[in-house]
């Protein structure tokens, strides 16, 4: 199963501010269209609790899948909603039994560098923003190897954002 992670970053390469502020990143359509695209959302247990902040959550159209160790949230599980105590390789190895094809890997920072860690990672989507941040949380938090990467594609998504599209070399 091919897993991608897609970040809206800073040019500096944070997520988000230490206060988990994304009040900058401007790219909503485009991402609804990539989630679509997928039909497979991964995200933190964090970023699950900012996107109820923000009333995106659970992402339409999609199947959304919650890490945490917290196993009370299981009592939520629908169709749709998927909390999962498993590491990043169980969750990735359920899905393929699924027959899942593809993945959207959604942060945070901390579940995207334990699925780095992992080797999970098949391709990364950076959409670029102009913003340069003091300080926050970045794209890859926790203790990860070294990386080669091949750029695949750059796409100018509207007047303020870049998008990048690498491979992980593995
Ligand atoms: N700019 C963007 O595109 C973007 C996208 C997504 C998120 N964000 C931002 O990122 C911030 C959250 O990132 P974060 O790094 O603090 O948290 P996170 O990665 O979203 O969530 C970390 C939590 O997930 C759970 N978890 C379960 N399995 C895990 C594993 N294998 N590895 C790591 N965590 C695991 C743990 O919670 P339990 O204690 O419940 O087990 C852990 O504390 C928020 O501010 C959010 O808005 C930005």
């Amino acid at each position: 199963m091919r897993v991608v992670l897609l970040m809206a970053i800073t040019i500096n390469g944070y997520i988000a501010g230490l206060d988990d502020d994304t009040d900058w990143v401007k790219d909503i359509d485009a991402l609804n269209q990539t989630i679509t695209e997928f039909g497979v959302v991964i995200m933190g247990k964090r970023t699950y609790l900012e996107c109820i902040k923000y009333n995106v959550f659970p992402y339409k159209n999609a199947l959304n899948i919650v890490m945490t160790h917290n196993i009370s949230l299981q009592n939520k599980n629908t169709d749709q909603i998927l909390f999962l105590d498993k590491s990043p390789k169980e969750a990735v190895d359920l899905l393929k039994q699924r027959g899942v094809k593809q993945s959207l890997l959604m942060g945070g920072g901390h579940l995207n560098g334990s699925f780095l860690k992992e080797g999970l990672i098949d391709e990364i989507l950076l959409d670029i923003h102009p913003i340069i941040m003091a300080k926050g949380i970045h794209l890859f938090e926790s203790e990860f190897s070294n990386q080669q990467l091949e750029l695949l594609n750059v796409q100018q998504i509207n007047d303020q954002i870049i998008q990048l599209r690498y491979r992980i070399k593995k």
